[in-house]
């Protein structure tokens, strides 16, 4: 065994160029390299401190330091990747002890016919391939370690900065959660493995190349055929298999808005239509599939062919080598396997590239994600506002319809002032009342609480000083009262009490038999439309909010629910609670200080209420510019009728 000693030590130097080059997670990173000793296993511990120190209402995980989660995690990993590389590279080196020891009962026993030197070299080639098993376990072992450390280490900033990226309406931001998963099953896949086996090919043609070079270029260039192959299969497959992705996707979206709209599909008989434009996407789909790995099989058969070929090359013309006295039969066997050890790696990386580089556009996916996130930005912490809005002249183009949709709105609020703003369907009212809190910047113009633009303001601070009811409530599937708590754990029963007093809804929770703890399902069950609405209306008003947008609070209200309202309206004002609130009914003009007449984006008039009740209800007052709204007799009095 004295050979395989020698071929180790020369392995020792190329070691650390070959890992770099071949693990995928360190290539697309080389940005992160310089900080990578340190910090691998507390990447948030600076984070803590901070946190602590933070208002009792505002210490939440800090989901700031992305960059930091990346950096940190990559570190960890890359470290691991480089022990499983020289794992790999010291196992692989083992591996070379079958020929060797071939070579040898050729060379040796058989010319020898010595029993102990057989005994020998079966003693240690068997204990060479205990070692190679035990490295293969352990760095198999890591690599799943690595991946379930990755995900966990990333998963929840990839959420955070999905959820922050998906606030304008776009959500496929969250598909980055399945890059994720993506990234843990390539690195706990194959393919990585036998790209860690890569490196060592080189020894092993070298290996045959000793053994006769007429051998060893043989296996070169098969090993050149089967990278042609591997390419010319890229060329073909990469399309379809992108077409038959794109595809798959869509049907999932198709078959995800029908579990959203389970009700409507089964009342109005529409199955077959939603399985229809399911199948659709699905037949797309599985044809280019079938394309792409017919193309894949062929290629595949023509690679299989070039290396079993190799084999019959190898064999043969060792064969011819040995007539002629060049070889012996055990070199030509020994040669016949190690090439093949050679060309494995290769194989492998060949066929799992796709894997690798769907593995490498997830994890760019995900670093942009987390490195573009506006979570990343250090936010001064203010005083907590006190909840003067102030609205400069906004417009808003949004990018690819160049429709305006509002124009040059502008208005201001002192804390505790309330407006109501109506307007015709399509008016703006929604985007309007969306800019007020943030969800969406506008394109010129500025929206500043407390003389601070909105997108100055710490994310997190802002949402806690802000309560926002949308049009189409929607409740979390856990229990009213977590709803109401805007599902935070670290509260007390009296601020849930005291939101659920200020929204008037104590007394409609307290007719569940359950109460607060009453569980809301999914779709929003066991609550009406109505009750979804006033639950909508505490969780507005929870935590003492500064700012209160609500966009038809009433839609869905009885007469004794926009009573409530209207009382809630009014016990808001006495705690300075600045609102706004978006209407197409009357009754509730009745409860705020102004009103603003929204149409087609543009501020028709602003004024007090006693100036633009008469408008709106068709008496001008003396000096009304806008003509009144006509007015007809049928169903309850709307605005915009
Ligand atoms: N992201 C968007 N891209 C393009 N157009 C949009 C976008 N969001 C809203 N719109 C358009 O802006 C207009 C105003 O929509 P908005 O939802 O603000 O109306 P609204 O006044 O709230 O109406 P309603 O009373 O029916 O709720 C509509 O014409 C709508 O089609
Ligand atoms: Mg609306």
């Amino acid at each position: 065994m004295k050979n395989n000693g020698g071929t180790q030590t020369p392995a020792g130097s190329p070691v650390g160029k070959a890992v770099n080059g071949s693990h995928p997670v360190n290539g697309a990173n080389g940005a992160n390299g310089a900080n990578g000793a340190n910090g691998a296993n507390r990447p948030n511990g600076s984070n803590g401190a901070k946190a602590g120190a933070a208002a009792a209402l505002q210490q939440r995980a800090a989901d700031r330091d992305f960059q930091q989660a990346i950096s940190g995690g990559l570190t960890a990993a890359r470290r691991k990747f480089v022990i499983v590389a020289v794992f790999s590279l010291c196992a692989n080196l083992l591996l070379l002890s079958l020929p060797i020891y071939l070579f040898q009962l050729s060379d040796r026993v058989y010319t020898s016919r010595s029993l102990d030197t057989l005994i020998m070299l079966s003693v240690v080639v068997v204990g060479a391939i205990g070692a190679y098993v035990f490295l293969d376990v352990i760095r198999r072992l890591i690599l799943t370690r690595v991946a379930v450390e990755t995900e966990s280490r990333l998963g929840a900033p990839v959420l955070s900065a999905a959820a922050k990226a998906a606030q304008g309406g776009i959500s496929r931001d969250f598909q980055t959660l399945g890059d994720l998963q993506q990234l843990r099953a390539f690195i706990t896949g194959p393919v990585i493995l036998m790209m860690l086996d890569a490196p060592v090919a080189p020894f092993y043609l070298l290996a045959v190349f000793l053994i006769h070079p007429h051998l060893g270029a043989i296996v070169t260039a098969t090993g050149l055929a089967l990278v042609v192959i591997g390419l010319i299969n890229q060329k073909l497959t990469a399309v379809p298999f992108a077409q038959a992705n794109t595809y798959a996707g869509r049907a999932n979206l198709a078959a995800d808005a029908m579990a959203r709209n389970s009700q409507v599909i089964n009342a109005m008989g529409m199955i077959p239509e939603g399985v229809q434009i399911w199948g659709r996407e699905t037949a797309e789909s599985l044809k280019a599939h079938v394309t792409a790995q017919d193309r894949n099989t062929y290629l595949a058969g023509i690679s299989k062919m070039v290396r079993l070929s190799t084999q019959v090359a190898i064999l043969g013309w060792g064969a011819w080598l040995a007539l002629h006295d060049e070889l012996t039969g055990g070199m030509v066997i020994a040669a016949s396997i190690v090439a093949s050890r050679a060309l494995a790696p290769l194989e492998g990386t060949i066929e799992g590239w796709r894997g690798f580089v769907h593995a490498r556009s997830a994890y760019a996916r995900i670093k942009t994600l987390l490195q573009n996130s506006p979570l990343n930005l250090e936010r001064l912490r203010l005083p907590n506002p006190a909840g003067r809005l102030t609205v400069e002249r906004i417009l808003y183009v949004p990018p690819p319809s160049k429709k305006v949709i509002l124009n040059g709105v502008s208005f201001q609020l002192e804390p505790g002032e309330s407006l109501a703003i109506v307007g015709t369907s399509g008016a703006g009212k929604s985007t309007l009342a969306r800019m007020l809190v943030g969800s969406i910047a506008p394109t010129a113009g500025n929206v500043r609480l407390d003389w601070m633009d909105l997108r100055n303001w710490d994310p997190r601070q802002f949402g806690e000083s802000v309560g926002y009811l949308p049009q189409d409530v929607q409740l979390f599937p856990a229990s009213i009262k977590a709803n109401i708590a805007r599902m935070r754990e670290d509260v007390s029963d009296a601020a849930i009490f005291e939101a659920a007093e200020l929204a008037d809804v104590h007394e409609m929770i307290s007719q569940f038999a359950a109460g607060y703890e009453t569980q809301v399902l999914i779709d929003g069950s066991p609550l009406s439309g109505g009750q979804k609405q006033r639950i909508g209306l505490a969780r507005a008003f929870f935590g003492n909010p500064r700012l209160v947008v609500l966009d038809e609070p009433n839609s869905n209200l009885d007469a004794a629910g926009e009573m409530a309202l209207a009382r809630a309206l009014t016990r808001a004002k006495d705690k300075k609670i600045t609102i706004v609130a978006i209407t197409q009914r009357p009754s509730l003009l009745q409860s705020v200080d102004r009103i603003m007449i929204l149409k087609d984006g543009t501020a028709q008039a602003v004024g007090k209420r006693e100036d633009i009740i008469p408008m709106l209800s068709g008496r001008p007052p003396g000096n009304g510019s806008v003509p009144p709204p006509p007015s007809t007799g049928n169903g309850p009095p709307r605005l915009d009728a």
